[in-house]
């Protein structure tokens, strides 16, 4: 059965759309689990620049491509990104949508706007896209699934229930103004007509092509660090990245995942508020932002940039059960000069190896650093691991020692060819 999952080891935005593009070319279906159009995912191919939202990174290679029950759907940017994609020439024309994945509506994205305002200061820097909201009424039981919008009685119960309520807390609470249920009820039965034939059992699906031996590629959005569990909660995301979440986010059991492979970009950037130990205030953040085009796919905002931090990536390993790495962007690295790599805290004067639960240890937490000379040379060229600078080679081999996972792939620039392979995954 073999399935791998891919997930994000940091905070999001390791470049794990272009890695699943990769192996999406020895992939049968390729299948999205958690998150919604909260996630950018950037893919460079056939000299194109392609930014996937909802849709998974296997429909540019024309794969069957599965959006699993734990995805939240907005339709309409679903609507939108498949008739760009049309636009550019790929087909998209086998894409299932889970009948069971939650739909985004106008309410949710108002209250993730009314309620990012109103924490002012202390807001969790969300993408705006009604995400939260939308798996609260999930968690709540509240929630409008794909099979209930295409059935169009029964959406209008339940978006009468919904509105009953959303108004409520839109007008008396924030002071916002209602949302109209004929405008919405209208809009979305539009956007029910155009997406009911992609709407399956994409569970079954899942199953019958693992017992089949087909190759399944599990597409994890965000990262570990925004994981609600293991993230840096509050500023997380509303869901779970992580690879374990695939498992109830398709409808499978955790046995069907067989591979799991960690993305991490060779330093670490994170969009959003909240505690970032290695984060470089300075020219050097600056640098690399410039270097790697560090401004966010959904939302264009500066990602904030620093050096690599191994304290996190040794527990992205851990709580995503990675047998192995994939760390990208190589190139980004090379001739900004000397480079810095954190493999511990100092926290109230204590050595820390193990990413701490509390925001305010991780606050206070001084990253010990390791001095590495960096590396001048253009590596973009590069497709065997031998054939990387010394430097290169001695960064990724300290990785492999202290996360305790081997890096199997290697990014050295944006173009699906540009990756050195030292394990083939499927
Ligand atoms: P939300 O997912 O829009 O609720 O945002 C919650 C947190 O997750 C914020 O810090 C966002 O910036 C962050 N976030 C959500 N999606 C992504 C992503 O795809 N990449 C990086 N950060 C993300």
């Amino acid at each position: 059965m073999p399935g791998l999952a891919v997930f994000g080891a940091q905070w999001g935005d390791e470049g794990k759309g272009r890695i699943v593009d990769f192996l999406a070319q020895d992939a049968d279906i390729v299948v999205r689990y958690q998150g919604g159009n909260n996630a950018g995912h950037t893919v460079e191919t056939g000299g194109r620049v392609y930014k996937l939202h909802l849709v998974p990174s296997g429909v540019l290679l024309n794969k069957v491509c599965v959006i699993g029950n734990g995805v939240v759907v907005d339709p309409k940017s679903l609507l939108d990104e498949l008739d760009e994609l049309r636009q550019g020439g790929v087909k998209a024309d086998k894409l299932f949508i889970s009948d069971r994945a939650h739909v985004v509506m106008p309410y949710h994205r108002a209250l993730d706007a009314l309620e990012e305002a109103a924490l002012g200061a202390g807001e969790i820097g969300t993408t705006g896209r009604g995400i939260g909201p939308c798996y609260v009424d999930k968690f709540d039981r509240a929630g409008i699934r794909v099979c209930d919008l295409i059935d169009k009685d029964d959406f209008a119960k339940k978006l009468k229930a919904a509105l009953e309520k959303k108004n409520a807390i839109i007008t008396k609470i924030y002071g916002g103004a209602p949302l109209s249920f004929d405008k919405i009820y209208a809009e979305y039965c539009g956007y029910a007509e155009r997406i009911a034939h992609m709407a399956a059992d994409t569970s079954l699906m899942v199953y019958d092509a693992l017992k089949a031996d087909k190759k399944v590629l599990f597409e994890g959005a965000q990262g570990t660090l925004l994981d609600v569990d293991f993230g840096t909660y509050p500023y997380v995301t509303s869901s779970h990245p992580l690879p374990s979440g695939a498992a109830p986010g398709v409808g499978i059991g955790p046995n069907m995942i067989d591979k799991v492979i960690g993305v991490a970009k060779a330093y670490t950037t994170r969009v959003g508020k909240g505690p970032f130990v290695t984060e470089l205030l300075d020219d050097m953040g600056e640098r690399i932002r410039q270097k790697g085009h560090e401004f966010g796919a959904t939302t264009g905002r500066a990602r904030r940039c620093g050096w690599l931090d191994l304290v996190i990536l040794r527990y992205a390993v851990r709580v995503g059960g990675a047998d192995s790495l994939a760390v990208t962007r190589m190139d980004t690295l090379g001739g900004i000069g000397d480079v810095k790599v954190c493999e511990a805290y100092q926290i109230g004067g204590k050595r820390v190896e193990n990413f701490p639960a509390s925001l305010e240890d991780i606050a206070k937490a001084q990253p010990v650093y390791l001095d590495f000379p960096g590396w001048t040379d253009d590596i973009s060229h590069i497709r065997e691991f031998e054939d990387l600078p010394e430097a290169a080679r001695k960064y990724i081999e300290l990785i492999e020692i202290v996360c305790g996972a081997p890096v199997t792939m290697i990014g050295v620039g944006p173009a699906r060819e540009q990756c050195i392979v030292r394990e083939k995954a499927f």
